[in-house]
């Protein structure tokens, strides 16, 4: 749960635990004012009463919980969360100018071909994200996992049919019709035509599950690698993230995160311990990236 509100409102350990104190002292406090002005209004018990006390707590409540945040550090985090509340109650104008405009956000499509514990955590990143949103997942399996967890997730999907993709337009026409500003792959195991790459230049990034230049190309991918690593007896691994070009995990590399190998390593076990690197190193990145172009 707290790992959860962690991802929701982007702050790190001491911050959450600092908030969820605001929370609980804010609503002590408010509740406490709330039974005070009570004492002083002509109001019996009731349901005029209750309904009175529910209105008061409700125009309290802000006022208090902005005043404690103050002193703790975390009037820019409560500010922007009672400003969100307004705008969803639709009692304050969303801004003109907020980075959520359309022209500023920038837009992700996520293509995968397997389970899409990638994806999943990329789209959990990004989902109350300022101005990045993962707004497309394709797939060219149509039973693949990601796909249930776009739909979960509310993400449109797309199917990729090879011949359309090799030897027709490569999807570029559905690209640009969702606006897609930049593709991750996560996991998709075919090449990525030339055309995409062009239409895409520095804007496609690829995840692997070792540490490039080795263990990469053609054929190397899933357990493959994980295999070949234990084969070597090398003492560690990792995971590369890469700008994609016109050859299997090839392109200039942007991030890197070493894992050990252990002695008593399966393929099944060092494959978990990379995907929990994934999982914390590629949203990350990702938002650095994007944030910056
Ligand atoms: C990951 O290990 C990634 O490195 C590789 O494909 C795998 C996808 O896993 N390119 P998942 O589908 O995201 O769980």
């Amino acid at each position: 749960m707290f790992e959860r509100l962690q991802q929701r409102w982007k702050v790190k350990g001491l911050q959450l635990v600092v908030i969820i104190c605001t929370f609980a002292i804010g609503g002590s406090v408010t509740g406490y004012a709330g039974r005070k002005l009570m004492n002083l209004l002509p109001v019996d018990n009731g349901w005029l009463w209750s309904v009175t006390y529910i209105i008061i707590i409700t125009i309290l409540w802000p006022v208090i919980i902005l005043a404690i945040s103050i002193p703790l550090g975390q009037y820019g985090f409560f500010s922007k969360y009672v400003r969100r509340i307004g705008v969803r109650l639709r009692l304050v104008k969303p801004k003109e100018n907020s980075n959520k405009s359309h022209l500023q956000e920038v837009r992700i499509a996520i293509f995968a071909s397997g389970a899409g514990s990638n994806a999943q955590k990329i789209i959990e990143h990004f989902r109350n994200h300022d101005s990045v949103k993962v707004v497309l997942i394709a797939s060219n399996k149509p039973d693949a996992g990601v796909l249930k967890i776009a739909i979960k997730e509310n993400v449109p999907t797309l199917i990729i049919d090879k011949e359309k993709f090799f030897r027709g337009d490569s999807y570029l026409g559905e690209l640009q019709k969702n606006k897609i500003d930049w593709i991750i792959l996560a996991g998709f195991l075919w090449k990525v035509p030339v055309a995409l790459i062009n239409s895409f230049p520095d804007r496609i990034l690829n995840i692997h599950p070792a540490l490039l230049p080795g263990y990469g190309g053609k054929g190397m991918y899933g357990q493959k690698v994980h295999e070949a690593v234990l084969a070597n007896r090398d003492n560690e691994s990792g995971v590369t993230i890469h700008y994609v070009d016109n050859q299997y995990d090839h392109g200039k590399i942007i991030s890197q995160a070493k894992c050990p190998v252990l002695a008593n390593d399966t393929a099944e076990s060092l494959a978990q311990r990379i995907h929990s690197l994934e999982h914390q190193l590629y949203p990350a990145v990702i938002e650095q990236l994007v944030a910056r172009k």
